[in-house]
């Protein structure tokens, strides 16, 4: 079938409502505003990244089954993109029959949740992990950790960019591991995962397209070049692509990423996190959604992971090429305060190979991400030097000078 987009604000319109609005999701709003979509986009708090650019916004909290739904039978979408994690998944499954669920329901359903994706990529799909167990109590909890081993990471299984992860290097901080994971939860689930340590040479972020290939109709997957990026307290500060790997480490992580993203299904760009230790390769968790490492490709490739994504969400076709190396530097507030402002962005963009995104978020606070910064460089070193001095150069203050 033919892909067919109306006029916004008419009644030809192609609608999306997208479900969270953070920088990530501002950034696919433009890039399907570019392709005349109608956009509507949802999230907890107003004025948040993605609303700034959507042609309509609502406030709700979308972990209510009700609101949700009642939001989506109002809007009555084309596609409906979520694009965080804490959403009522349950709705989405529901509701599947009447409405596209990007990429789809069940992926949606399974990556929220790190049980889910665990079981499927490790039971169901064979393909290799960290060893991990799942606790729900601090007595099984300490047992858990007894049998995986030290050091080891435990994560809450809702839960994101670090938040109530810790590394317990021996059996002594267990007790406070538990502490921190139970008040780090998204949703106080009460639940963990506890994985052993891969002792990798570096993680990358493959990211994965399935695109429908317009001669065929069929679904088609395509790879980016690998992403390298480095965590601080599990949370991204700096990504560059491409990340050299040997051959054979490069077809594992493919055949990987293609059997994981295969069997989540659907239309879109995933990202598949991966670590690499010479030429073995462990799976470790799949985005169903641009990923924030992947930023780095709005200086790196033709079409960035957020084009990737409208175009294959839309059933367009898609070219995943790069044309420079590249990176990335997270921008952070570094202060716990509303109403910030950003100097010194001339400093940074003299440089010709620079590029930045301030998000327009609201409230900073001090670990919360507000921009990046991206370069191109004749290498991926070079490139790492410019997007880190950049963020280096820009002054954040709490009022107008
Ligand atoms: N089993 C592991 N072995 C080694 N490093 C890990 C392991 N699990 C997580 N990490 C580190 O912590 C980071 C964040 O973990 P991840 O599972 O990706 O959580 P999140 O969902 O918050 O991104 C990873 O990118 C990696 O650097
Ligand atoms: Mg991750």
């Amino acid at each position: 079938m033919n892909v067919t987009i109306g006029t916004p604000l008419q009644s030809s319109a192609f609608k999306v409502l997208l479900l969270g609005c953070g920088e990530l999701g501002k950034e696919v709003v433009i890039a399907l505003q570019r392709l005349g979509v109608e956009v509507h986009a949802a999230d907890r708090y107003a004025n948040a990244p993605a609303m700034q650019v959507a042609h309509f916004s609502y406030v709700l909290d979308m972990a209510n089954p009700k609101k949700l739904e009642k939001l989506i039978d109002q809007i009555k979408p084309n596609l409906v993109v979520p694009e965080i994690e804490a959403i009522a998944t349950e709705v989405l499954v529901k509701i599947e029959k009447n409405y596209n669920i990007v990429p789809s329901a069940k992926a949606v359903n399974l990556t929220m949740n790190r049980e889910g994706i665990r079981r499927l990529a490790a039971e169901k799909l064979g393909l290799p992990t960290s060893h991990y167990r799942f606790a729900d109590s601090l007595e099984s909890f300490k047992s858990a950790c007894d049998d995986v081993g030290y050091p080891n990471f435990v994560k809450p299984v809702m839960s994101s960019s670090g938040k109530g992860q810790s590394r317990v290097k021996n059996f002594s901080e267990v007790e406070q591991a538990w502490q921190h994971a139970m008040q780090g939860g998204r949703v106080n689930q009460g639940k963990v995962i506890i994985e052993s340590q891969i002792d990798f040479d570096f993680e990358v972020t493959l990211l994965t397209v399935r695109a429908k290939n317009p001669k065929t109709g069929h679904i088609e997957t395509h790879f980016c070049d690998a992403i390298g990026h480095r965590q601080e307290n599990g949370d991204y500060v700096e990504s560059w692509q491409p990340q050299p790997m040997s051959d054979k480490a490069l077809k594992l992580a493919k055949e990987i990423a293609d059997k994981v993203t295969t069997a989540l299904g659907g239309y879109g760009l995933f990202g598949v996190e991966l670590f690499i230790q010479g030429d073995k390769v462990w799976f470790s968790e799949v985005s169903p959604r641009p990923h924030d490492t992947g930023l780095v490709t709005l200086a790196s490739q033709f079409q960035n992971e957020f084009e990737l994504h409208a175009r294959a969400i839309l059933g367009l076709p898609v070219n995943t090429a790069r044309y420079s190396d590249a990176a990335s530097a997270v921008i952070y507030a570094g202060h716990d305060a509303q109403n910030l402002s950003f100097q010194h962005l001339e400093h940074v963009l003299a440089h010709p190979n620079t590029e930045l995104r301030l998000f327009g978020k609201p409230e900073g606070f001090k670990k919360r991400r507000m921009g990046v910064a991206v370069a191109r460089g004749a290498n991926i070193q070079e490139a790492r030097q410019i997007a880190t001095q950049s963020v280096n150069k820009i002054l954040i203050c709490t009022q107008e000078l």
